[in-house]
Formats: C-alpha cells, structure tokens, sequence
C-alpha cells in the first residue's frame, strides 16, 4: 500500500484505507484509527465530510475519540473545548463563554477523502492531491465483508498473500486474488510495527452462504498469518 514519497515530505504520495466509509457517521460518532503509528481520531461533519485528526486535544492531550461530535465541531471530554471541522481550530472555551479562543489552538488536521467505499488519510500535512485510482481499488458493485484484525508486520502480511496466489495491483495498493474459491480483494493497512488491517471485500452479497465462506476463509488466513509470524 504504501508508495514513493519525497525527501521533504514522506507521507505526501501514501493514502491508507482506514475505515471503511459506513463506520464513520456524519455528525455521531467518534472512531478510532492508525496508520504507521500515527493514532486517529475519525469522524464527520454534518455536510459528510471526512475528518482525520491526530487523536490528541491540544489542551491537555487527552484523546479526542473520548470526547463528541455536536454539529460541526468536535468536543473534547476534560474541559469541553470544541475544535472545528476542516482546520481543526478551537472555536469554543465553555468555561470562558466571552473569551476569544486563541487563534494558535488547532487540532492537528490530515488529509481524509471516501473512495471505493473506504476512508482514506494522508499524513502530510499539506494539503495532498487524491489520485484518482482510489476510487478503483474496489471492483465496482462488490460488498465489505470484514476488517481482519491481525498482529504481525504489514510485510509478513503481504509475503502471506502472495504465498496465498494474491497480486498486488501497483496503482491501487490491493491485491486480489481468492479465499476458498472466493474472488476476494484486500486493502492493507500498516497500522503499527506489529498491528496490520486487512479490508476484505468481495462480489457476493451480504448474508449469504457465499459471503459466510469467506468469514470462515478469513479467519483460517489471519491464523495462518500469525502463526508465521
Ligand atoms: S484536554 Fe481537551 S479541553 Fe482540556
């Protein structure tokens, strides 16, 4: 998944599938994510649009995923400050109802688009442009079967997919291949040194017997996949 980046800027060109898109709903909830380390707090404005955000009010630093969506702000849960959607500024002091919120108190803020289904974030901290074969890392028309879950390095999870017959496409970053005879396509995501998230996606629908096969599949895979280590 991850690709070429540059000196000035290694994250500028990497967008990793964090969540898929329905977990994450616009003015609810608060979900918790990773990508390379870097801990997320994911959630949406009322307009829909994605928001990722280092998961650290820039208060005290407790973690944002604590706290709740009102609106189109995000509302720490110690002291109740409230961050706005898009930059990240704190708009709100409860405490201090008449105060001006300093201008230098923001959020730290990432790049998040949905695509083929999926949450997506960049770490730069720019703004990055979204290559367009985001939207094709999913066949169109299949279904999100399950996140696996698995504790191992996201090389030891790509040398298994291999080892499973899965190609890797080179635009996309997922690979695709089967999982008991099932078309299956997977998007990875190297979460931590030893945390990796698989996507799994496929063309049978939910809830049936086909799509039961590869939850069954899947779980032979991770068993397989940490046993190698
Ligand atoms: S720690 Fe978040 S408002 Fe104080």
């Amino acid at each position: 998944m991850k690709a070429t980046g540059t000196m000035t800027n290694p994250h500028a060109s990497t967008w990793y599938p964090v969540a898929p898109s329905a977990a994450v709903r616009p003015g609810a909830n608060i979900v918790a994510g990773f990508a390379e380390g870097q801990e997320l707090a994911l959630w949406r404005s009322t307009d829909g649009a994605a928001q990722a955000w280092e998961n650290r009010c820039p208060h005290r630093s407790v973690r944002f995923t604590l706290g709740q969506v009102i609106e189109d702000r995000l509302s720490c849960a110690y002291h109740g400050w409230q961050y706005a959607a898009g930059n990240g500024q704190c708009v709100s002091i409860p405490a201090h109802p008449t105060m001006q919120a300093p201008r230098n108190v923001c959020a730290k803020v990432f790049g998040a688009v949905d695509a083929a289904g999926m949450l997506w974030v960049n770490l730069a901290q720019d703004t990055p442009s979204v290559p367009p074969s985001l939207a094709d890392a999913v066949p169109a028309g299949w279904h999100f079967c399950r996140t696996l879950t698995l504790r191992a390095g996201a090389q030891g999870v790509r040398d298994a997919f291999v080892r499973h017959g899965f190609a890797v496409d080179a635009a996309t970053g997922a690979w695709q291949g089967t999982l008991d005879k099932m078309k299956t396509a997977a998007l990875l995501l190297d979460a931590q040194p030893q945390l990796t998230f698989v996507h799994l996606w496929t063309e049978a629908p939910p809830g049936s017997d086909a799509m039961k096969t590869l939850h069954t599949a899947a779980r032979s895979l991770r068993s397989d996949i940490e046993t190698q280590g």
